[in-house]
C-alpha cells in the first residue's frame, strides 16, 4: 500500500500516489506519502551496507540506497541520479568548543552534486515528475532548490522553470541555474509572494511544482537522516540541529525518525532543534508565544536561503518538533556570521543559513537546554562556495546586516596587499 494522505489529523483523506496534488482537496491540509513497510531491521541494515560497495547507479546514490524506506515508485527506470547524498559526517573539535559542547558532528549536505541538501529531495521529485509524464517542472527558490531542480531537470531531459526573488539570491546559486540551462525569471517580490504566484501558474499551465510542498521531495530528504544513522551504525544522537526556512527539512527529518523508530532501525528518537534567523523567525515566535501562526511580512536576513516569512510546512514542522521533544531557537546576524567563521576555521565551511546551527547550539548550551556532554549532530545544509560575497565582506569588515548595521568581523581574516619585494615580504612574515 502506498498513498498520499492528508497530514491534518482530523481529516486524513487518502488519494492515489499518482494524483497531482500538493494540498488536500477536502480541507486544504498538507499531504504526505504513507506506506506500510514490513521489513526486518537487521536485514535492511545489512542490505544498505552491502549496497555501499556496489557500483550500480541506484545503490551508489546516497538517497536511492535506502529506497525500501520510501517505496513510492513502481519502476526505478524513472530515476535520474547524480549520485546525490554520500555526504560526510565530520568531527569538528574547534566548533564544538565554540558551541559549548565536548564534541559535535557536522552532517555536511554541501558535499552534494549541486552543493546543498536539496539534491536528496530533488532526485525523488524529478523521478515522480517523470513517472507522471510531466515535461516541465517549476519552483520558487531562495537559490538552492532552483540550482538543484535545474540540474536534475537537465539530466532528466525536462524543462526547468525557475522563479527567484529579484536581487535576493546569491550569485553562486543563480549562476548554477543559468549554467544548467533553466528558464530563469527574477520576480520583483519576496519568496512567499512568489510561491503564491507559482501555485497559480502551475495550475493554469499544468506544470509540476517541485517546492518542498511536494511530498516526494520530503520523501527524498528523509534519506539525510537514514544516511546519518547508517554512518553512526544506527546509534541515534541526542540532538539533531538544523536551520529552518520553509520548514520542509525538519518535516522530512521528523518523519524519517518516526518511521525508523517504528521499523526498529533505531531505539529512540533524537530531539530536533530548529534554528531561525531573527529577522525571519515566524516559527520561533509561534512556538514561543503559542496562539495563531503569524507570518512575518517582510523577512530580512543575510542568510538569504532562509529569508522566508510564511513557511508552508509549519504544521508538519510543529508536529515533528513536538513529537521529538524538540526546541526552536533564533539567532542574530552577528551570531550567524561568527559561527560561520568558526566552522570555516575547522576546514569545513558552509553557507550562512547552515551556520545558524552552530550559533543556535551556542545559545542552547548557554541556556542549559543542550548539555555540554550531549551527542549532537548539526546539519550543514549548503556549501561554502554558494555565497562567496558574504564571506569576503565578513573577513574584510564590510558586512552589513539588513537595516545597515555593521557586522563585526570578530574572526576576520583580511588578505594583505604586498609589493613584489622578497625582503619586505620576508620581513612581514617574520612576525
Ligand atoms: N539551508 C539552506 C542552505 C537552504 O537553502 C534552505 C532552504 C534551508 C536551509 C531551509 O530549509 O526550507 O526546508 O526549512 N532553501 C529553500 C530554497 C527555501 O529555495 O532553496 P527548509
Amino acid at each position: 500500500m502506498c498513498d498520499l494522505v492528508c497530514f491534518n489529523p482530523t481529516c486524513r483523506a487518502r488519494y492515489a500516489i499518482t494524483d497531482v496534488l500538493y494540498n488536500c482537496t477536502k480541507c486544504g491540509g498538507l499531504l504526505e506519502a504513507d506506506y506500510k513497510i514490513d521489513a526486518d531491521p537487521l536485514e535492511l541494515k545489512k542490505l544498505f551496507r552491502e549496497r555501499r560497495m556496489n557500483n550500480a547507479p541506484l545503490d551508489s546514490s546516497g538517497v536511492w540506497r535506502y529506497r525500501e524506506l520510501f517505496p513510492f515508485l513502481d519502476d526505478y527506470a524513472y530515476v535520474t541520479t547524480l549520485r546525490e547524498g554520500n555526504t560526510p559526517l565530520l568531527r569538528a573539535p574547534r566548533a564544538a568548543e565554540y558551541g559549548g559542547l565536548e564534541r559535535i558532528e557536522f552532517k555536511h549536505q554541501g558535499f552534494n552534486p549541486t552543493g546543498s541538501f536539496k539534491d536528496n529531495g530533488m532526485t525523488c521529485g524529478v523521478a515522480q515528475a517523470r513517472r507522471l509524464g510531466k515535461r516541465r517542472v517549476a519552483c520558487v527558490s531562495t537559490g538552492n532548490t532552483s540550482a538543484s531542480m535545474a540540474a536534475y531537470a537537465a539530466a532528466a531531459g525536462i524543462e526547468a522553470l525557475i522563479f527567484l526573488p529579484h536581487g535576493n539570491i546569491s550569485f553562486g546559486k543563480l549562476a548554477q541555474a543559468l549554467e544548467y540551462g533553466a528558464r530563469t525569471l527574477e520576480v520583483e517580490a519576496n519568496f512567499d509572494q512568489i510561491l503564491a504566484l507559482v501555485r497559480i501558474l502551475a495550475e493554469q499551465l499544468g506544470i509540476y511544482l517541485l517546492n518542498s510542498i511536494n511530498p516526494f521531495r520530503i520523501e527524498g530528504q528523509k534519506s539525510i537522516i537514514f544516511e546519518l544513522l547508517d554512518q553512526r551504525d544506527w546509534h541515534a544522537p541526542d540532538w539533531i540541529v538544523l536551520p529552518g526556512g520553509n520548514l520542509g527539512n525538519v518535516s522530512a527529518f521528523g518523519k524519517a525518525l518516526r518511521e525508523a523508530r517504528a521499523l526498529g532501525l533505531i531505539d529512540r528518537i533524537p530531539r530536533l532543534a530548529v534554528v531561525q534567523a531573527e529577522g525571519a523567525a515566524p516559527f520561533y515566535d509561534f512556538v514561543a508565544q503559542g496562539g495563531e501562526f503569524h507570518p512575518v511580512e517582510k523577512p530580512e536576513t543575510l542568510a538569504t536561503a532562509i529569508r522566508i516569512g510564511d513557511p508552508v510546512s509549519w504544521p508538519k514542522a510543529l508536529h515533528e518538533v513536538r513529537s521529538s521533544c524538540g526546541v526552536v531557537e533564533k539567532v542574530t546576524e552577528q551570531e550567524i556570521a561568527d559561527a560561520k567563521a568558526q566552522i570555516g576555521r575547522c576546514g569545513i565551511g558552509c553557507e550562512p543559513a547552515s551556520a545558524a546551527t552552530l550559533a543556535g547550539i551556542r545559545k542552547l548550551t548557554g541556556r542549559g537546554i543542550i548539555d555540554r556532554g550531549a551527542d549532537v549532530v548539526a546539519v550543514l545544509t549548503g556549501n561554502l562556495l554558494k555565497d562567496p560575497d558574504y564571506i569576503y565582506k565578513y573577513h574584510t569588515d564590510q558586512l552589513e546586516a539588513p537595516g545597515g548595521v555593521r557586522i563585526r568581523s570578530t574572526f576576520g581574516n583580511k588578505p594583505v596587499v604586498v609589493p613584489n619585494d622578497p625582503d619586505r615580504i620576508a620581513e612581514l612574515l617574520r612576525v
